[in-house]
């Protein structure tokens, strides 16, 4: 992932600064080049050799070097494809703001034209210090890349916002950051896929033949795309991202409810039955040589698309919604399969339900829909704009729907 990239991480004086000797395995794993330097305090934290060894490369500490002809700092800053500070304390972030240069990495700092990252931890009364507060709003808006610190245990016996965020996190920046960031980078999408299962006893069931393809093409290419998917499916699916095994389409509802409020977009790909058998026998019900003709008693399920666009439109219509209100609903898309007059009954479709978007696709048809590979769609939007997108595989289809939502 990061093949001949150039990684300079500053380390500051704070108790978090022993983190950094993963952090620093986690880049020469996926084969950076990487060059440490550090504050004079961190070695009070973690030593010159330890960082050495596993850097592979000289520590930097002292900012004057008689051996170099070219000024240490510039040479540093040269070399680097991008610069991380973790952590980054209160004093050195404040001497970056306001362009101090009193230390080798604050000088490196000052010079470096490419992306920074600035990792903080600190305690928790330093975290909330107002001039702490508005040097990192400087750096952000001069677009520095700040991660904020986690809320937890701190290392000063407090409980509060100040732990340095995880690795994870610092290394997923890093990565989006030197392989472009990608468009749906930030993003959440929780998508869902396949026919829900009812059960009429402990033996059988009523479904219906989708493949979960669909939606599993849309979590494929949003997760390529930089998100971070959820997916809730009713077939298995070993993936890099989160799957949430489901069976009908209540344990569906709870699942895709349970990530509302966290979900960028929701995607209901998913066939859910309308239906599912009234009482379901806890053992296999046995045939009788006397009866011809049962009946199962269905009852209607819940509509999960229908009470999802319900639960983002109360709230929008609320009489003081805030923009941050607004912008923190996700945005929530529909399938619509259709056996006959698709798009006259998909604009019903998207009125009734109240989504943002609906996706028809005609399920009467073998070369698309239900199991295959491919698919034929229309994209209608609330706004009643129609977009259709000629047939072709499941994962273009996926790719073009995530460009219309958010490209
Ligand atoms: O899985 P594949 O084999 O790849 O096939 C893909 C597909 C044909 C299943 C897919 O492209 C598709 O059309 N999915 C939606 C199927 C469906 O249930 O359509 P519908 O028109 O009956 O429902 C409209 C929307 O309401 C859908 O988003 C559905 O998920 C949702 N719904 C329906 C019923 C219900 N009780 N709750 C719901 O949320």
């Amino acid at each position: 992932m990061l093949n001949g990239k150039n990684i300079l991480i500053g380390i500051t004086g704070g108790i978090a600064a022993y983190k950094i000797c993963e952090l620093i395995r986690m880049f020469k794993r996926n084969n950076a080049n990487v060059r440490v330097v550090c504050t004079p305090n961190a070695l009070n934290f973690v030593t010159k050799l330890t960082l050495q060894n596993l850097s592979q490369n000289e520590v930097g500490v002292e900012e004057f070097n008689i051996e170099q002809f070219k000024p240490e700092h510039i040479s540093y800053a040269d070399e680097a494809d991008i610069m991380i500070i973790a952590p980054a304390t209160a004093n050195t972030i404040g001497k970056i703001a306001n362009g101090i240069c009193d230390n080798l990495l604050t000088s490196i700092a000052c010079a470096f034209t490419k992306p920074m990252i600035i990792a903080p931890a600190m305690n928790c009364g330093m975290w909330d210090n107002q001039f702490v507060q508005e040097n990192l709003e400087k750096l952000s808006s001069a677009g520095y890349y700040v991660l904020e610190p986690d809320e937890g245990f701190l290392a000063c016996g407090y409980n509060g916002k100040g732990r340095l965020c995880e690795l994870q996190k610092i290394f997923d920046k890093t990565v989006n950051i030197l392989n472009g960031e990608k468009f749906l980078s930030g993003k959440k999408i929780v998508i869902t896929a396949g026919g829900t299962i009812e059960e009429i006893d402990s033996v059988r069931y009523i479904s219906n033949y989708s493949s979960g393809k669909m939606g599993i093409a849309l979590a494929d290419e949003a997760y390529k795309a930089g998100a971070e998917v959820i997916l809730i499916s009713t077939v298995n699916a070993e993936k890099p991202y989160g799957v949430i095994k489901v069976k009908s389409a209540e344990d569906m509802k709870f699942a895709v409810e349970n990530e509302y409020d966290t979900a960028d977009c929701i995607i209901m790909a998913a066939a859910v039955a309308d239906y599912r058998a009234k009482n379901i026998a806890n053992h296999k019900m046995k045939k009788a040589d006397n009866v011809e003709n049962i009946t199962v008693e269905l009852v209607k399920n819940p509509d999960i698309l229908q009470s999802l666009c319900k639960r983002k439109n109360s709230v929008l219509c609320g009489s003081a919604v805030s923009d941050t209100v607004k912008e923190k609903a996700p945005v929530i898309v529909g399938f619509c399969a259709e056996s006959e007059n698709l798009i006259e009954n998909a604009k019903v479709k998207i009125a009734k339900k109240g989504c943002d978007y609906l996706i028809a696709n005609d399920i009467s048809r073998k070369d698309i829909g239900f199991s295959s590979d491919y698919n034929e769609v229309s994209i209608l939007r609330k706004d009643g704009a129609i977009k259709h997108l000629d047939r072709m595989s499941k994962n273009d289809i996926a790719k073009s729907i995530l460009k219309e939502i958010y490209g």
